[in-house]
């Protein structure tokens, strides 16, 4: 069996993690793709990565690129082309800029590669998915953008610690925009089986929800010159790996809706089965009239953003 391609749009921070976890995992050969201007980033970063395969000892082949041309037949792309964010700013303050890069980048993976199946990273998430979409004319299938396992793992690790148990045992889940509007479902989260309301007092529990839906921005603070890598990185790959190896998980996805949760034709954060069709359904169950009122609330901060950018 032939292996499979993954391309990695961007070699930055979050795009040299893709690439580890990828040939760790040996999900296929990865490329690296990057501007003329960062070609050496990603053939650094391949050639790198191709010397560490002999003492971490896996067999996928690793390059550097910055021709679109290398990409063809891609089974999956994943994108982190832009610029992340600088303490103070939101994710919102990069759509101009993401905007142009990814116009460019759209078009160039409608020439290449128009059927890989297409994880976004890049911010503000919601609203590159959706240009992704428009603009590539991919089917919402493929085209997806990766926020919902990332927040939720926020959320997960910040109950594990808080209760200072497995992260094993945490089952969560969050909802909606990869924004400060995002919804974690504090109803349907478990420790060990056991409701999570049962066992963190409620004004602990809204810090932890706080904590969550700022998690960008802690790590911005910290970083000082860019964003978060390891964990995003880690959960596109989840995603990846979900649709390569047609595991039909279930996980947070932004996908394309279509009056699923009450929301139409909105790129938007849902749990959805993924397999080698790739959003091969989206997973609705009943929200409680809270839980509706957040959903509609982070809903509408996304559908303004994605109407900026006027695609
Ligand atoms: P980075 O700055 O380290 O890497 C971005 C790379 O994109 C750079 O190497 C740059 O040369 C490249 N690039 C710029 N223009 C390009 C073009 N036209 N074509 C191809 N490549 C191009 O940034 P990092 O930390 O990897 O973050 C990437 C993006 O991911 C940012 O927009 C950030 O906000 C976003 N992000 C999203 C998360 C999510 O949950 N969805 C989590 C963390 C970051
Ligand atoms: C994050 O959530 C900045 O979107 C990025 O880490």
């Amino acid at each position: 069996m032939a292996r499979k391609k993954i391309a990695l749009v961007g070699a930055g921070q979050i795009g040299g993690n893709l690439a580890l976890l990828a040939a760790q995992k040996e999900l296929g050969d990865v490329i690296l793709f990057d501007i003329p201007a960062a070609e050496g980033l990603a053939k650094g970063k391949a050639l790198d990565m191709q010397q560490m395969s002999t003492i971490e000892r896996y067999d996928s082949v690793l390059t550097g690129s910055s021709n679109y041309d290398d990409l063809k037949g891609a089974d999956v792309v994943i994108i982190t082309a832009g610029i992340p964010r600088k303490p103070g700013m939101s994710r919102e303050d990069l759509l101009d800029t993401n905007l142009k890069i990814m116009t460019n980048v759209a078009n160039e993976l409608k020439r290449v590669c128009p059927d890989a199946f297409m994880i976004n990273i890049a911010n503000p998430l919601d609203a590159m998915v959706y240009a992704l979409k428009k603009i590539t004319g991919g089917t919402k299938q493929k085209i997806v953008g990766m926020s919902g396992i990332l927040d939720t793992a926020r959320f997960k690790s910040f109950i594990s610690s808080e209760l200072n148990v497995s992260m094993k045992d945490v089952t969560a889940l969050v909802l909606g925009g990869h924004g400060d509007d995002m919804v974690p479902i504090t109803r349907l989260t478990t420790v060990g089986g056991v409701p999570v309301n049962e066992l963190i007092k409620k004004d602990k529990l809204d810090a932890i929800v706080d904590r969550t839906r700022k998690g960008g921005a802690e790590l911005v603070g910290l970083y000082k010159t860019g964003s978060a890598y390891f964990a995003p990185a880690a959960a596109a790959i989840e995603m990846a790996e979900a649709y390569l190896k047609d595991q039909r998980r279930i996980i947070p996805v932004c996908t394309w809706l279509e009056g699923e949760f009450g929301i139409n034709e909105l790129y938007f954060g849902v749990p959805a089965v993924i397999g080698a069709n790739g959003v091969e359904k989206v997973v609705t169950f009943e929200l409680t009239a809270d839980e509706k009122a957040m959903m509609e609330k982070s809903a509408a901060s996304v559908r303004k953003t994605a109407a900026e950018t006027k695609l």
